[in-house]
This record gives structure tokens, C-alpha cells and sequence, in this order.
């Protein structure tokens, strides 16, 4: 459940950096404290915080430590040497020692009540899911986890998933055992599972298309890493051809503010709001969430279910619009 502490965009809170730990090759482990030793917020399973790293950029880490742990958050990074550089950042920077700032936790990945869970998780995609196996095994669940990797020795947290759940936990590095055979593994998860899927796109796109085919669309729950290589880029989504000018009341701040067709409501906002949260500006990591007071926000994000769409109380203000005149935003 996300408090609305933090969904508030502008408040962040301070993080000391403990540890960094090898936990398999190019993925590093951070343990996060409060720099006064005090307990940090709770969390549940599926949650993320954003990470403002030395340089300014803000990146999205799922917790991947025991949930019931009110002392520490553990997130871990995959070393992404084509990627936007954040993971680089975490890699190359001595962080042990220092403090960064953080939102959250947030989550949009959240486990429901279900007869059995199977969970497919790829590569770095294994950390939400490590806090879900984690839950599911504490409540005596009755779960199953199927974890690729392109190596073994890429793969992290191997030891601490078999020594959960031996017998329940499949690793399948594809150099010894091909892809996972997504396909099959839906199509034998019994009557009244839940389908949880975390990794690369292909894989997140590949379980989507089966669940649709089988008609396990309500059964499935997925977190992207990107945007969906599928449909409009992120800038015509935001600032579509023909869309509407709208206005803007930034609450909190006495300000409003008008939206043209061809700017993105972000844009407009960062003016008036410098420090309001953003990372990915492409609708999929949920940094930039803003509670909705009054209007109809038009939802362009991947973030979202339809439930939260339709309750129209919160959006991404970087490929959000509004299809009414006002909006009103909690800023
Ligand atoms: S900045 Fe990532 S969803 Fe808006």
C-alpha cells in the first residue's frame, strides 16, 4: 500500500549507504539506514524507492531485503554498461559511508491474496521477487519460482532463494537450459494462481502475450524495467498531435499554469516546481507520481492498473495529460 507521504513528489528523506556487497558477477547489493539509526518506513513486497545518486540522477531499486526489517532497505544493481548510467554510477562511485536522498517506498507490484503464486523472474527482475518469495514462504503460500539468467555466475541471490524454498525454486541460466519456456509454465500454474513477472522486456512481453492467449489476464502482475518496445514513443504520448491546451492548478504552490498541445504537462510544472520528482520522463517507473485533486487526468503511463485509472486520484505527470480543462494537483 503506498502512504501518501510517499506519493508527494517533493519529499525525500535521507539515506546512509552501510554496505555494498558482490552478489554476483556485474550485480552489486547496497544496505540503506537511516543516518540517525531510527527505523525507516515499512514496506511491502513489490515496493521500490527512488535513489538520487551523486550526480543528481534518480533511479528506481526494487527492495529486495526482508520485509518485516525496520532497520535497513537492501536494493541490488545490475552493472547496465549500455544503459543510462546510473548503474555505472552505483558501480564505479565509493557509496559506502555516504548519504543519498530517497523517496518512498512506493509500489505498484503489490502481492494479492491468490491460491497459489507462480513467479517468473528474469535476470536483475529477481529482486521484487526475492521480497515476494521471502513473504510467500513466511505465510506458508504455496508458490512456485522460475529464475533465468543469461550465466549462473550473472545471478544473483541463487543461494538465498534455494535455501528459502528448495524444491520451489528453478534456476535456468540460459547458457545450460535455454530460455524459460514461459509458455508452458503459465499454461500448467493451476486454476487460481497468480502470475508474477519481473525482468527484461522480451520476457515481460512474452508472459503478457500468453496470458492474454489463455485468458489469464487478470491472473498476471508485471514490473517493466523500460517502456514497452510496443506503441507510441513517450514524447507523442505526453504531447500527442492535436491534443488540447489545459490548465493547471499546482495546489500547494499557488500556481496555475497552462499546458500548450505541444509541451508535456512535466514540463510545465518543473517552471513553476524545480524539485518535483522525475527519472525516466517515459511514463514506466512511476518517479514523477502526483496525487490528482479535482479533474480527469488522461493516463499515458505503464505504471497504472486499470483500477488506479479509473480512481483517477494519482498520475505521471511526464506523459499525463488532462481530458478536462482544470486539472489540480497536489504540488
Ligand atoms: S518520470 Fe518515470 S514515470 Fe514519470
Amino acid at each position: 500500500m503506498t502512504d501518501p507521504v510517499s506519493l508527494d513528489p517533493l519529499a525525500d528523506r535521507p539515506l546512509l549507504v552501510e554496505q555494498v556487497r558482490l552478489e554476483a558477477t556485474g550485480v552489486v547489493s547496497l544496505t540503506l539506514v537511516d543516518p540517525g539509526g531510527g527505523e525507516l518506513p515499512p514496506w511491502e513486497p513489490g515496493a521500490h524507492i527512488d535513489l538520487r545518486l551523486p550526480s543528481g540522477a534518480v533511479r528506481q531499486y526494487s527492495l529486495c531485503g526482508p520485509p518485516g526489517d525496520p532497520r535497513s532497505y537492501t536494493v541490488a544493481v545490475l552493472r547496465e554498461e549500455h544503459g543510462r548510467g546510473g548503474s555505472v554510477e552505483v558501480h564505479d562511485t565509493a557509496l559506502v559511508g555516504r548519504t543519498l536522498r530517497a523517496r518512498g517506498p512506493r509500489n505498484h507490484f503489490a502481492l494479492v491474496e491468490a491460491e497459489h503464486y507462480l513467479f517468473l523472474a528474469g535476470g536483475i527482475g529477481v529482486t521484487p521477487i526475492l521480497a515476494m518469495v521471502r513473504r510467500a514462504a513466511a505465510v506458508g503460500a504455496s508458490w512456485e519460482l522460475y529464475y533465468g539468467g543469461r550465466t549462473r555466475d550473472t545471478m544473483a541471490f541463487t543461494d538465498v532463494l534455494s535455501a528459502i524454498g528448495a524444491g520451489r525454486v528453478h534456476v535456468v541460466p540460459q547458457d545450460e537450459s535455454g530460455l524459460l519456456p514461459v509458455a508452458g509454465l503459465v499454461g500448467a500454474a493451476p486454476p487460481g494462481a497468480a502470475v508474477y513477472c519481473c525482468g527484461p522486456e522480451g520476457m515481460v512481453r512474452a508472459v503478457t502475450e500468453v496470458c492474454a492467449a489463455t485468458m489469464r489476464d487478470d491472473a498476471l502482475h508485471i514490473e517493466r524495467f523500460g517502456a514497452p518496445a510496443a506503441g507510441r514513443p513517450a514524447e507523442e504520448r505526453a504531447a500527442p498531435p492535436g491534443a488540447a491546451r489545459f490548465t493547471v492548478e499546482l495546489r500547494r504552490s499557488g500556481v496555475t499554469v497552462e499546458v500548450p498541445p505541444d509541451r508535456t504537462l512535466l514540463d510545465v510544472v518543473r517552471e513553476a516546481v524545480p524539485e518535483v520528482g522525475f527519472s525516466c520522463e517515459e511514463g514506466y517507473c512511476g518517479s514523477c507520481e502526483t496525487r490528482v485533486l479535482a479533474g480527469e487526468p488522461e493516463h499515458h503511463d505503464t505504471v497504472l492498473s486499470d483500477e488506479e485509472r479509473e480512481r483517477g486520484d494519482t498520475m505521471m505527470i511526464c506523459v499525463g495529460r488532462s481530458a478536462s480543462e482544470l486539472l489540480t494537483l497536489d504540488l
